[in-house]
């Protein structure tokens, strides 16, 4: 426990014993080579992510990866376990199939909204990519579900639906059976808030930011990780980057198992741990390690 290895998690994750795991929070490689058709731009470098770490030959090698890799996921998963799968807008209706062919119950995508997207260049007349997205998943019902009140998770409070509104169409829909029962099941819930599928906080800056170039923000983990596992439940990632996962369990006392391929990616988690361990002297859990 707690440990990444240095090694592809195909076929490394084989090792795992089946349902072993309480959770999967992971952030696969998106497939932006084909980042490449606008070449044509002027100083595109800048202002184009061409990951080396996506270097899939086509679309359906991509696919069929990620397939594996949610098999392998869904035979370690113990039965409850939820999943949370990082994914770009243009691949989500492909990937929600693949986690249902692999088991899995897709239940809601979750829309991390980027406070300070790069910006989207005027000559190109597109929209800012200020959107990324979040594929909640479960083997089977959740086993955990640690309520979350909205506004913990962004700062639309004041437009949430109220008591009073739903009262309101309760009173609209009154004879009408199945929507009545259903908003007096929403009238029940409001006692302790909802929690939606938007999540919102920039991307990751500041002194947590490595040199990884897709690494997601602690903010953007930990409220996930609170929801769906629990102290010292065991969180899975196949494709660890900078360790963001990793840090997210330690910090919330849960522990992880995970994989990154790349030496240098190893580095910065290594880094990270040595911070956290430094921050933490008392930590008591099992000493956070990189194997090969
Ligand atoms: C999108 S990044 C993950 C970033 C991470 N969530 C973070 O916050 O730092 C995907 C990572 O998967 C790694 N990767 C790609 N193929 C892999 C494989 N077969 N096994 C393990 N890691 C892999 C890449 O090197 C890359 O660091």
């Amino acid at each position: 426990m707690n440990v990444v290895f240095n090694r592809s998690c195909h076929p490394k994750m084989s090792e795992l014993a089946d349902a072993s795991v309480d959770m999967i929070f992971t952030d696969p490689p998106y497939f932006q080579y084909r980042a490449q058709n606008v070449k044509g731009l002027k100083n595109h470098k800048d202002v184009v992510t061409e990951f080396e770490f996506d270097g899939f030959q086509s679309e359906k090698k991509y696919l069929s990866f990620l397939e594996d890799i949610l098999k392998e996921a869904y035979r370690v998963a113990k039965p409850g376990a939820s999943g949370y799968l990082f994914c770009a807008d243009d691949f989500v209706s492909y990937l929600n199939r693949i986690i249902e062919a692999a088991g899995f119950k897709v239940r809601k995508v979750i829309h991390w909204h980027k406070t300070n997207p790069f910006p989207a260049i005027s000559s190109r007349k597109m929209y800012a990519n200020s959107m990324e997205l979040l594929i909640h998943f479960s083997k089977g019902s959740p086993a955990t579900w640690n309520h979350k009140p909205v506004n913990e998770m962004h700062n639309y409070r004041n437009t949430a639906v109220t008591k009073s509104d739903i009262e309101n169409l309760i009173e609209k829909y009154r004879g009408e059976d199945k929507i009545g029962q259903l908003l007096e099941l929403m009238k029940d819930a409001l006692r302790d808030g909802t929690v939606d599928n938007l999540i919102e906080n920039s991307i990751c800056m500041g002194k947590e930011r490595t040199k990884h170039k897709t690494q997601k923000p602690l903010k953007v983990c930990v409220p996930f990780i609170e929801i769906s596992s629990n102290p010292d439940d065991v969180i899975l990632d196949p494709f660890m980057g900078a360790g963001s996962t990793a840090i997210a369990a330690l910090q919330t006392g849960r522990n992880f198992v995970g994989y990154e391929i790349d030496a240098g990616y190893c580095e910065f988690i290594q880094k990270r741990f040595d911070d956290f361990l430094s921050k933490n002297p008392d930590f008591q859990g099992e000493k956070p390690v990189i194997r090969v």
